[in-house]
C-alpha cells in the first residue's frame, strides 16, 4: 500500500476518534474518556502527517510541537477551574493565528517563492480552480485574523486586562458593519479588478485583525462564553478552508466538526438564556439593567440562623442543592459534597439541580462538582428535577440567582422572561446562601429571595457551608 493511502487511513481513524470523543464528551460520566479519544485522534493525525511524501522543515515542526505541547501542558495544569474560559479563548486565538499565518506564508510563497511557479499570474486567466484556491486562502486569512484578535480580547475581558464592560463609541455599529463591507469589497476587487494584487491581501489581514478587536469590545465580559464559542466555530471554519487549501482531509474534517459544534453550542447557550445571538453580539442585555416592572412584590427579607438551617436540613427527607456562579467563585464544591455526604449519613436524600447555563461556561456546574467527586447520578438536569420540587422539603440555593428567578416565568417585563428556570419556588422550604441581596449576571431583582418560604443565609458560600457542616455534625 502507498504511504499516502496509509496516511489517509490514519486520517480516517483520527476523524472517527474525534467524533466518538465528542459523543463521549456529551455526558459527564464519559467526558474524560472523550477528551482522551479526541486527543488520541489529534496525536494520530500529527504523527501520520510526518510520513507525508515531500514534507519539509521537519526539525522546525518538531520544535514547534514541543513548544506547543509543553506550553499547553503547563497551562492546563496551573489554570484554575474558574479561569478555564480564558484558557479556551487563548487556545482558540492561537488556532486563528495559526490559520492566518499559514495563509500568509502561502501567499508569500505564491508571489515570491520559486517553487510555486507563477501561480499569482493565473488570476489573470481565472479558472474555477484558481478562484476556489484563492477564495479559500482569503477566507482562512480573514476569519483566522478575526478569530485571533477577537479571542485575545475575549480572554482579556475575562482575565481583567481589557475592560469587562461593554465598550462603545459613536457610530459603533456603522464602523463595524462598514469594516465588514470594506473587506467584502476588497475581496471582490482582488479577483475582478486588480488581477490578484498582493497588497490587497496584506490590507485584508490588517483589517481582519482590527475587526476582531472592534467586534468583541462592545460585548460585556459576562457574555464572553457565548462569544468564545462563536469564535471557536470561526476557527473551525478557517481550519476547514486551510484543509481544502492543502488537500488535507483530517484538517478539513476536524475543522468542520469544530465549526459545527462551536456554532451549535453558541445557539444552545443563547436558547438556554432565552436571548438571540444578535442580542448577545450587540451587548443588548445587562448594559441597560433590568426592565422596569410594575409587579408589586413584598420585599421583606427573612433570614435563618446556622443552627435553624442545620436542623431543617438534617431532619428533611429530601434536599435539592442548586449550585450557581457563586459556588464556583467561592470554590465551595468540596464542602458542599461534604455536607451532602453528612446529610445522607443521616438518611436525607440529596440531589443537585443543574441549570444548563448556571455559572459562566457550558457545563460549569458539572465540571465543578465532578472535581469534588460528586456522583454523576446525583446531578439532575433542569427538566428532570423541576417536577420533583413540590415534593422537596428543602432547596438550598448556593450562589445561584438568575437560574432560579421566577420573573422568568411570571414577569413579561423582565429581560429574562421566557428563560427556562429551576423552579425552586415550588419546594416546601428554600434556603438561599449568598453574600448580599445583590443581583446576578442579568442585573435584576429576584423575587424568590422575598418569597415567604425563603430564608436567607448570608455569607461567602464556602465559609457558610463549612459552618453548616459543623452545625449538622453537632446535632
Ligand atoms: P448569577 O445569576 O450570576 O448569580 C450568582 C450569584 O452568586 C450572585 O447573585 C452573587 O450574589 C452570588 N455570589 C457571588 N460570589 C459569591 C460567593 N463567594 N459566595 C456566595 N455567593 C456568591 O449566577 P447563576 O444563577 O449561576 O446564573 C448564571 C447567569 O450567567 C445566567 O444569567 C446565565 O444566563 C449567565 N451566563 C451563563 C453562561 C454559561 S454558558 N453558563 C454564559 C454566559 C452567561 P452576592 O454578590 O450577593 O453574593
Amino acid at each position: 500500500m502507498m504511504a499516502t493511502q496509509l496516511i489517509d487511513i490514519a486520517y480516517l481513524v483520527a476523524v472517527v476518534l474525534f467524533v466518538q470523543g465528542m459523543k463521549y464528551m456529551s455526558h459527564p460520566d464519559t467526558a474524560r474518556k472523550g477528551n482522551l479519544w479526541a486527543a488520541g485522534g489529534m496525536g494520530l493525525a500529527v504523527v501520520a502527517t510526518f510520513f507525508a511524501p515531500g514534507l519539509q522543515n521537519i526539525l522546525l515542526s518538531v520544535i514547534a510541537i514541543v513548544i506547543g505541547s509543553v506550553g499547553g501542558w503547563l497551562m492546563s495544569n496551573r489554570i484554575k477551574m474558574t479561569d478555564m474560559p480564558q484558557m479556551v479563548s487563548f487556545f482558540n486565538g492561537m488556532g486563528g493565528a495559526a490559520a492566518a499565518l499559514i495563509a500568509i506564508a502561502e501567499v508569500y510563497g505564491i508571489y515570491h517563492g520559486s517553487d510555486m511557479g507563477d501561480m499569482a499570474n493565473q488570476i489573470l486567466q481565472p479558472t474555477a480552480t484558481t478562484y476556489f484556491y484563492f477564495g479559500a486562502l482569503l477566507i482562512s486569512l480573514v476569519i483566522g485574523g478575526v478569530s485571533f484578535t477577537g479571542s485575545i480580547i475575549a480572554m482579556g475581558k475575562l482575565q481583567g486586562f481589557v475592560s469587562g464592560k461593554s465598550v462603545r463609541w459613536p457610530m459603533q455599529k456603522l464602523t463595524n458593519n462598514g469594516l465588514l463591507v470594506v473587506m467584502a469589497v476588497l475581496m471582490v476587487l482582488y479577483f475582478v479588478l486588480t488581477n490578484g494584487n498582493e497588497a490587497i491581501i496584506y490590507i485584508l489581514l490588517v483589517l481582519s485583525l482590527l475587526f476582531g478587536v472592534l467586534f468583541v469590545m462592545p460585548i460585556g465580559g459576562a457574555d464572553m462564553p457565548v462569544v468564545i464559542s462563536l469564535l471557536n466555530s470561526f476557527t473551525g471554519i478557517t481550519a476547514a478552508t486551510t484543509g481544502l487549501l492543502f488537500d488535507n482531509k483530517v484538517m478539513l474534517m476536524g475543522g468542520v466538526l469544530v465549526g459545527a459544534s462551536g456554532f451549535l453550542l453558541t445557539v444552545l447557550m443563547c436558547n438556554a438564556m432565552n436571548r438571540s445571538l444578535t442580542a448577545v453580539l450587540l451587548g443588548a442585555f445587562n448594559s441597560g439593567g433590568g426592565a422596569a416592572s410594575d409587579r408589586e412584590i413584598d420585599t421583606t427579607v427573612r433570614e435563618i440562623s446556622l443552627s435553624d438551617a442545620s436542623i431543617l436540613l438534617a431532619y428533611a427527607k429530601k434536599v435539592v442543592v442548586i449550585p450557581g456562579y457563586g459556588l464556583a467563585v467561592a470554590q465551595a464544591q468540596h464542602v458542599v459534597h461534604e455536607l451532602e455526604k453528612l446529610l445522607e449519613s443521616k438518611g436525607v436524600e440529596v440531589k443537585y439541580g443543574i441549570h444548563p447555563v448556571a455559572g459562566r461556561m457550558p457545563g460549569h456546574m458539572n465540571v465543578l462538582l465532578a472535581e469534588s467527586d460528586v456522583s454523576y447520578d446525583k446531578l439532575i438536569e433542569m427538566e428532570a428535577i423541576n417536577p420533583e420540587f413540590p415534593q422537596t422539603d428543602v432547596v438550598v440555593v448556593i450562589g445561584a440567582n438568575d437560574v432560579v428567578n421566577p420573573a422568568a416565568e411570571l414577569d413579561p417585563a423582565s429581560p429574562i422572561y421566557g428563560m427556562p428556570i429551576l423552579q425552586a419556588d415550588r419546594a416546601q422550604n428554600i434556603i438561599v446562601i449568598k453574600r448580599s441581596m445583590n443581583a446576578g449576571y442579568a442585573g435584576i431583582e429576584n423575587e424568590l429571595f422575598y418569597n415567604p418560604k425563603t430564608r436567607m443565609l448570608f455569607g461567602d458560600a464556602k465559609k457558610v457551608l463549612g459552618q453548616l457542616v459543623e452545625a449538622v455534625k453537632a446535632l
